[in-house]
């Protein structure tokens, strides 16, 4: 696992329109995410110089939660564990209480891969996606506040 920098940006580019026909984020986004002093960007290269995997994420600020931007594995690569490991290496990195991505409805690969690794749903946002298909926005708290019972106990006699 390495930090991705502003030399990967094509490799990233390449590896976006492979696994996001639909939705492949530009060039320059991608070297915005790179340059954004609140991301964190991560690649995995294998040994024959392929972009395996990347993933960007955004730290959270002023107790808002971190954001998961984007995560994809090349399709050569994929069921080896390397996306479920890319994204427990952003979550530790972007050091968030709480860490938010949104993924499209009908994506059963990746919403298992959250479901499995933590993430539960908060909200669906109605034709999020251009071509119409709602998001899932599905959320992990890493140290969740202890929640406050119900029905107190009486006070201490
Ligand atoms: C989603 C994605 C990142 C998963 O990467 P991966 O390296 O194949 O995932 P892993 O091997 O770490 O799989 C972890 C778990 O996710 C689930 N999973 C992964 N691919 C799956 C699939 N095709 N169908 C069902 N479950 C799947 C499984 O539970 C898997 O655990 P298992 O292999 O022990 O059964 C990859 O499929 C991908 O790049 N997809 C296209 C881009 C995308 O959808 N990104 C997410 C956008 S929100």
């Amino acid at each position: 696992m390495q930090r991705a920098t502003l030399r990967d940006v094509w490799k990233i580019r390449q590896l976006e329109k492979l696994v996001f026909p639909q939705d492949a984020y530009p060039l320059l986004e991608i070297v915005m995410l790179i340059l954004a002093p609140i991301s964190r960007n991560f690649k995995m290269i294998a040994p024959n110089g392929d972009m395996a995997g990347f993933i960007s994420g955004t730290v959270g600020t002023m107790g808002r939660p971190g954001w998961i931007i984007t995560l994809g594995v090349n399709p050569k690569y994929q069921r080896k564990g390397l996306g479920r490991f890319l994204l427990q290496w952003c979550e530790r990195e972007l050091q968030a209480e709480c860490i938010r991505l949104t993924v499209r409805a009908g994506n059963r690969a990746a919403y298992t891969l959250y479901a499995e690794t933590g993430y539960t749903e908060v909200r669906r946002r109605r034709s999020y996606y251009r071509d119409g298909e709602d998001g899932i926005e599905m959320e992990k708290c890493l140290n969740p506040q202890p929640v406050l019972p119900s029905s107190p106990l009486p006070p201490a006699s």
